[in-house]
């Protein structure tokens, strides 16, 4: 039996060793669903912290069952490791590592070059290698290909490369690992085929493309779509304040129309490690074939002029109260970018926060799933929330609609409201109260 067929029999049997490379958001929820279905998956972590909760079945990631973590490691299917020695036991090898931004918005490859290096120097022939971090078009064959082949194997003949981009959406319990149809492109057509088998095994429906790149391209793309769209009804909550009209009530009548039009929704700025991030990883490539992005970039201006939107709106607000800005006590309520999940990266809340305490405000906040944060130069704790602390405030800032709280409690103990989510959505007393953005 060849390679192709003798690795696709190991998978389709369950018997290949399954190895995820960074078990964070995407790779720990990834490696329980494979393990799950009966792979022994081995992950490698170089945070000791979390390879070693892993061990101990101590489940650090909202998405993750703590029952299902528990009991794939008491089985011994899940074991992580914080080196790349058992490498060569495993038969697939999926990256999930970050892929962030440079301080200049470049690609910072760092991480995957790095994790690409360690697999190449222990590869053998057989082996399936498939990236799952979000990148721009041509990393997996411009960037790990050359570093895969320089251990002397060829791709798609000895060893087998694609890229299948991580579409999870972090806290929606509707669609996960399982039912997001998953694409893959490879580096050649044995490459495809191995990665198809590979993912079909836990995915529900996977959408096989013609390359890696095209794969890549999906997945910026996608990311680049949402971006777009909430700049579009960012900028038309910035009109539509200067108009003296209810944005929320304009977008939510728009959004009956059964076609032609997908609802978004605008807010204090976009935050998470993809929205604000991904996108800039094309532009960054379109930019070295001397093409200008024009979406992106002015879909990343207007995102991150929010915050600095809320401050000003925030100011507005205060000076209308009768209460200088410089010495406003402000409650923010909700650090995390998005509701119900515990992610603080890149969220717009912080510049808020920046933003205010730069005008000289005595700003706290209070997140029900952020109990402290470290970013930065600022670092901070999630205050109770009680009647006496939102009465105390002059203003408080709904940054983060979490649903766990009852924004008509919040409304009738606070001074005032200045809702950037439209929370108080449904709130029917005191809406004298409220400012919406
Ligand atoms: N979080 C999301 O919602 C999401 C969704 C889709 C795609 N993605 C993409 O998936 C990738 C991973 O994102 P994430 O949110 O899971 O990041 P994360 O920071 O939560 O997890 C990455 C993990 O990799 C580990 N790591 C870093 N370098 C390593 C190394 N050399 N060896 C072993 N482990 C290493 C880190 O310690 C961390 O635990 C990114 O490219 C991201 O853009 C993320």
């Amino acid at each position: 039996m060849d390679i192709k067929s003798e690795l696709i029999q190991k998978i389709q049997s369950r018997t290949a060793i399954v190895g995820v490379v960074g078990l964070g958001y995407v790779g720990l929820p990834f490696a329980v669903e494979k393990a799950k279905v009966g792979f022994k998956v081995i992950g490698i972590e170089n945070n000791p912290i979390r390879a070693a909760k892993v061990n101990r079945g101590e489940n650090y990631i909202q998405d993750v069952r703590d029952e299902e973590l528990r009991e794939v490691v008491s089985k011994g299917l899940l074991v992580a490791d914080t080196g790349f020695d058992r490498v060569p036991e495993m038969d697939v090898i999926v990256i999930c590592v970050p892929t962030p931004l440079t301080k200049n918005l470049t690609p910072d490859l760092q991480y995957v070059e790095k994790v690409t290096r360690e697999v190449a120097a222990r590869l053998r022939p057989g082996q399936l290698v498939s990236l799952e971090s979000t990148t721009y078009p041509g990393t997996t064959e411009e960037v790990m290909l050359p570093i895969l082949e320089s251990s002397g194997l060829k791709a798609d003949r000895d060893f087998f490369l694609v890229h299948s981009p991580e579409r999870v959406d972090p806290g929606n319990k509707r669609y996960t690992t399982r039912n997001i149809c998953k694409v893959v492109g490879g580096v050649g057509p044995n490459s495809l085929e191995v990665g198809v088998a590979f993912y079909s095994q836990t995915v529900e429906r996977v959408i096989p493309v013609s390359s890696a790149k095209v794969a890549e391209m999906v997945k910026v793309f996608e990311n680049t779509f949402r971006a777009v769209n909430i700049a579009l009804v960012n900028e038309l909550a910035l009109l539509c304040d200067r108009m003296g009209i209810n944005v929320w009530e304009v977008l939510e009548a728009a959004f009956t129309k059964p076609f032609g039009i997908m609802p978004f929704w605008p807010g204090p700025g976009v935050g998470g490690h993809c929205i604000p991030v991904d996108p800039h990883y094309l532009e960054w490539k379109a930019k070295e074939l001397n093409f200008n992005t024009h979406f992106i970039a002015l879909a990343g201006e207007i995102n991150r002029r929010m915050p600095e939107f809320v401050r000003e709106k925030a100011n507005r607000i205060l000076n209308r109260l009768g209460i200088p800005p410089s010495r406003a006590k402000i409650l923010v309520l909700g650090v995390a970018y998005k509701r119900d999940l515990n992610d603080y990266r890149e969220s717009p809340a912080l510049e808020v926060i920046r933003l205010l305490r730069a005008d000289g405000a005595e700003v706290v906040y209070h997140d029900p799933y952020v109990p402290s944060f470290r970013d930065g130069d600022l670092a901070m704790e999630s205050q109770p929330l009680t009647a006496e602390l939102l009465s105390s405030q002059d203003l408080v800032i709904i940054t983060t609609d979490h649903t766990t709280i009852d924004y008509e409690w919040v409304v009738a103990h606070a001074k005032h409201v200045f809702d950037t989510r439209n929370a108080t959505k449904n709130v029917q007393e005191n809406r004298n109260k409220i400012t919406l953005l």
